[in-house]
């Protein structure tokens, strides 16, 4: 069980290095109030931020690190791989694309954003990705990334990828909600070591997770929001969620998540929740979000 006392409680990788329990998202924060978003996160206490260069606002990220006069030892930050750009040279240039949109010299964890798959790679994909991953070995070696890991990869393609991987990869961001629990890979990847991160943890964009009945009933026994009582249920199963909000008093309910527990029987309920919409994507019929989306 994850040490659980705020939202920077550190959470051990299975390469030794520590993470803070909670992330702070930045998808589809338009580039133009990224930099405000994230400063007001890093001002009520967020240090885990999880950005991405697809999300076409890492720049205004990298200043708000630097206006905040944090200590750079005092925070995790993620980027991850464009969907367009892969295999070994291209991550190679990515890599160094996040570091100079962030201005950081080194990132803490840089993850494969989705993997290549037969609807966009043919008989390459498991290749591509092997040669991406290759890539990442080396970068994290040589002390560029203090962490690697992948996004939205399932079981089958963890498996494809262990065949050549020198090193495990430390975290897999999937999408995971009330509604999507995703319970097979997250036992999957807990029985492999690696550390299950949650995105879209409120459903994202549009979900009912936020209005729905039973997750009311459930927050009214302890005074806490639909949100709160996702997250808490997302962390009670050892999964880091990502929470995003461009307002400050949301971001501040998305922290206040550690002075109660949902008992075994709630968290079952929620876990039987669904059709609560949030994007329940398919990794391998997914059509990759584009920035004009
Ligand atoms: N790896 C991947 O493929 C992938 C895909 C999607 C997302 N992600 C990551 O995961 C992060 C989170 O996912 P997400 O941004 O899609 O969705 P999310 O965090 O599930 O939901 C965010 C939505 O809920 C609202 N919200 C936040 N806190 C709230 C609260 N306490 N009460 C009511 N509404 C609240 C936000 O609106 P306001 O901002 O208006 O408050 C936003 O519209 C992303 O930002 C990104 O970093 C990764």
């Amino acid at each position: 069980m994850m040490n659980l006392d705020s939202i920077n409680s550190p959470v051990k990788l299975n390469n030794g290095l520590t993470i803070p329990v909670v992330g702070y998202g930045t998808f589809r924060t338009p580039a133009d109030v990224t930099e405000q978003a994230v400063s007001n996160a890093l001002k009520v206490g967020y240090r885990h931020i999880d950005a991405s260069t697809d999300y076409g606002n890492e720049q205004a990220v990298g200043r708000a690190i630097h206006h905040s006069g944090i200590d750079r030892k005092d925070l995790f930050v993620t980027s991850k791989l464009p969907n367009d750009q892969r295999g070994y040279d291209s991550t190679k240039k990515m890599v160094q694309k996040s570091l100079d949109n962030l201005g950081l010299d080194y990132l803490d964890l840089y993850l494969i954003h989705w993997p290549a798959t037969p609807a966009h790679y043919g008989d390459q994909a498991d290749q591509v990705n092997a040669d991406t991953w290759r890539a990442l070995e080396e970068l994290y070696h040589a002390g560029k990334v203090r962490s690697i890991g992948v996004s939205n990869f399932l079981p089958h393609h963890m498996e494809t990828l262990l065949k050549t991987a020198t090193v495990v990869p430390a975290v897999d961001q999937i999408e995971v909600h009330p509604g999507w629990p995703q319970a097979d890979t997250v036992k999957y990847l807990q029985n492999h070591q690696i550390t299950v991160e949650a995105w879209g943890p409120l459903g994202g964009k549009g979900a009912t997770v936020l209005t729905n009945s039973t997750l009311q009933a459930i927050g009214a026994k302890y005074g806490k929001s639909n949100a709160q009582v996702a997250l808490r249920w997302i962390l009670q199963q050892g999964i880091i969620p990502l929470p995003k909000s461009v307002h400050e008093d949301r971001l501040r309910q998305n922290m206040d998540i550690f002075d109660f527990q949902l008992t075994t029987e709630e968290m079952t309920t929620i876990s039987q929740l669904h059709d609560l919409g949030g994007q329940c994507a398919d990794p391998d019929a997914y059509v990759f979000w584009k920035p004009e989306d």
